[in-house]
């Protein structure tokens, strides 16, 4: 249950669920035309070249070489028999020698901007060749980079708990009580800095990959590292006249990066953070008054603060950040309110800087780091790419990650040269800076279809929800566009993968709640309602499922796709609502992290789960991958209790073929309270890299004496024992062997 599990649903539109979307395509001639002329399952499943192999990759894998674990409500990591894993590094960990060690008492002075952040998340790993060059051969040192979610957890940070008003002992998370009173600057500061990204050089020793403490390539990006805004230069001014604020005038720049979810690795060598749930940092105390209608309307779409909290609110967004001083803007840019004369006198516009695809060059430590509006501003889970083709362009596919928000594609305008390997950010500018952005809608035909979100679309240009602006104005508040051409509204997209050996794309949709799927309002994409019944721990979609999709022809260009649902998660015990066929071994709930291992083939799925958790905590399964079209067409039956009273209803969809106990496994239960998180490995597939998120995230506050629900890893004999704290783990085999096969 991390911060963004309670995400709201800012998604208002009308935009339209299954059953207008068939009527539409019936009396429509165009789409009849491509529901005849676009490739139907069945064919798909014929066609040659559908499973192409990429050269180079062994074939995909018969079989997993492990037995399935049982569930699991130990606190530490369960792996099968012979495998074993170590700590790489935990929260607090120093990346200077000159640092005192990691207390695990909350009582560091320093403000963290030289110690490994929080809430460990997406990551890749970047080899360097002798010359200090990206290579994407296993040279034995890298640097890896992770990005650092949340601040959920902060009240470990300190003594005793967070202060606010002079009380310590307080559990804030982005939706807890908020004080009006105001925050201690240190406290804060820490809590600032262990957000954001972690470099960090790794070697391979005798004993497996260490960190190298004192490397000059070890850097943190935090929410207060200096960033450029980046965007089309038809469109650049526009953008940033949205950016302007006190900091910089010219809105050409701004600061740090938030939230950092999922990510991106992309073909040249950088590395994308990208910014998810960064509406909840920001408060508006003070006046209301100098706001648009407009800018009041896109922020309310984004869930952004545009006015004090009403007397007597007590739960509010935000941790109190800008309570700290009045005058210094370090703390001063938290609060949105319109207080100066003008967007140059305050930080009204400061939201508008965040949002985005964080660029950063791992091995180049006095690089700027970028912000790719190109890509559009919206909850960024992570960014895939899809195979790179030279000379074809680049296709980043981008889940928004909130109930009801889409899944995007953005299209370079540059065709790939794979001489730009190793170009660092100069290569970025050339792939990122100009491209078309596009939403995805899902039809009940098993069918989609890329919408461009461009302002010369009548749709868009007069939208009566919003007045766009200009190009710019769209790239800054897409998911209004994706609302005017009528997006799909998906059970909260969070990562996707791309299946190395046929370049076709997953999404994990990790659930969503009554309010928004019933019997009634299901749609062929997102077709489950349903209860737990045997636990009360939710009702709609609480369990998720992994939607993917093929593009028309494998282009990346493609603006028609064909998709089916590759799993739904599902307690084994679940009835009809257990459409894969789940066993007690390979139960499910809520994926999120998702991953295609390049050395074997094997679909790496992980959860962040509260729904099965009463059950087991959270997993890591491996799968095998078949293709899409290889199930069929199913009718999913629904039921469940709307307002006392029991709603049944059917729904079809299309399946993936069941993979059944062979094909999917579940290889790594979790400490209490944790999710699992970012994965990577070495290029041999020999070792594993595992993030473990947020472990004893439902402890209670500490003033009261209360002991933490986790206390992985020190229980393990990694660092100070005390509190828990999220880490990267090393997993190998103990015969050295290739992991999972
Ligand atoms: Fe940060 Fe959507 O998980
Ligand atoms: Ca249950
Ligand atoms: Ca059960
Ligand atoms: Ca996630």
């Amino acid at each position: 249950m991390s911060s963004h599990d309670q995400d709201t649903d800012c998604n208002t539109s009308n935009n339209p669920h299954f059953q207008d979307v068939l009527t539409q395509s019936l009396h429509n001639p165009a789409r009849r035309g491509l529901l005849r002329g676009g490739l139907g399952l069945a064919g798909l499943a014929l066609l040659p070249g559908c499973a192409t192999m990429v050269s180079g990759l062994a074939a995909a894998p018969s079989a997993l070489g492990f037995p399935s674990l049982d569930k699991s409500l130990l606190d530490n990591v369960i792996l099968p028999p012979g495998y074993q894993y170590t700590i790489l590094h935990a929260t607090g960990d120093a990346l200077d020698a000159a640092l005192p060690a990691y207390s695990n008492q909350g009582i560091e002075s320093d403000d963290w901007s030289r110690r490994i952040g929080d809430h460990h998340d997406g990551m890749d790993i970047y080899y360097i060749d002798a010359n200090g060059r990206y290579t994407e051969k296993d040279t034995g040192r890298a640097v890896l980079c992770v990005n650092h979610e949340s601040s959920a957890d902060a009240h470990f940070m300190h003594p005793n708990g967070q202060t606010s008003n002079g009380v310590s002992g307080k559990k804030f998370d982005q939706f807890g009580a908020w004080d009006l009173g105001s925050r201690p600057e240190l406290e804060v500061l820490k809590e600032i800095n262990h957000h954001g990204i972690s470099v960090v050089e790794i070697v391979k020793s005798p004993q497996g990959w260490r960190i190298k403490q004192d490397s000059p390539l070890n850097r943190r990006f935090t929410p207060q590292t200096p960033a450029r805004i980046s965007g089309p230069r038809a469109e650049i001014d526009n953008i940033r006249s949205l950016m302007v604020t006190r900091w910089d005038t010219a809105g050409a720049m701004s600061r740090g990066t938030l939230n950092n979810c999922g990510h991106g690795k992309t073909p040249w060598g950088t590395y994308l953070g990208c910014e998810e749930n960064w509406a909840f940092y920001f408060q508006a105390t003070g006046a209301g008054a100098g706001l648009s209608a407009k800018e009041v309307a896109a922020r309310k779409r984004y869930g952004v603060a545009s006015a004090a909290p009403a007397a007597g609110v007590t739960k509010a967004v935000s941790q109190g950040w800008h309570t700290v001083s009045t005058t210094d803007d370090r703390f001063t840019r938290w609060n949105l309110a319109a207080v100066g004369a003008n967007a140059e006198r305050d930080f009204r516009n400061e939201a508008n800087t965040f949002g985005y695809n964080f660029e950063v060059d791992p091995l180049s430590p006095s690089s700027t780091p970028a912000k790719r509006v190109a890509m559009g501003r919206f909850a960024h889970e992570a960014a895939v790419c899809g195979l790179p083709k030279a000379g074809e362009p680049l296709a980043f596919y981008m889940g928004c990650d909130s109930r009801n928000e889409y899944i995007y594609k953005f299209v370079s305008a540059a065709v790939w040269d794979p001489r730009d390997v190793g170009s660092g950010m100069q290569a970025g500018d050339k792939y990122l800076s100009e491209g078309k952005l596009y939403v995805a809608r899902f039809d009940a035909t098993g069918q989609g279809e890329w919408l461009e979100l461009n302002i010369a679309d009548p749709r868009i240009a007069n939208f009566a929800a919003y007045k766009f602006a200009n190009q710019g104005d769209v790239l800054v508040n897409p998911r209004l566009a994706a609302d005017a051409v009528g997006a799909t509204k998906m059970d909260r997209p969070e990562w996707g993968a791309v299946n190395h050996r046929n370049g076709e794309i997953y999404f994990a949709l990790t659930n969503n709640n009554a309010a928004n799927r019933t019997p009634s309002k299901v749609d062929a994409a997102n077709p489950r309602a349903y209860m737990d019944l045997d636990g009360n721990k939710g009702m709609g979609n609480p369990n998720g499922h992994i939607i993917r999709f093929k593009e028309a022809d494998n282009k990346s260009t493609a603006k028609g796709f064909a998709w089916d649902i590759f799993l739904f998660g599902a307690e084994e015990d679940a009835g009809d609502a257990n459409v894969s066929g789940l066993s007690a071994k390979n139960a499910f709930s809520s994926p999120d992290g998702m991953w295609f291992s390049k050395a074997t083939g094997i679909c790496w799925i992980q959860t962040d789960d509260n729904a099965m958790t009463d059950e087991t905590n959270c997993m890591m399964l491996a799968a095998i991958p078949g293709q899409v079209g290889d199930g069929g067409k199913v009718t999913v039956k629904n039921k469940m209790v709307v307002n006392g009273v029991e709603q049944t209803g059917t729904q079809e969809t299309f399946v993936g073929a069941a993979l059944g106990d062979a094909k999917l496994r579940r290889f790594l239960v979790a400490p209490k309270g944790s999710e699992v998180t970012g994965i990577t490995e070495t290029a041999d597939g020999r070792t594993l890299f595992v993030n473990i998120q947020h472990p004893g995230e439902l402890s209670k506050p500490l003033s009261t004496g209360n002991t933490p629900q986790s206390m992985w890893p020190g229980n393990q004999g990694y660092g100070a024992k005390g509190r828990p704290r999220s880490a990267t783990i090393v997993i190998t085999r103990q015969d050295g062997g290739v992991i999972g096969l």
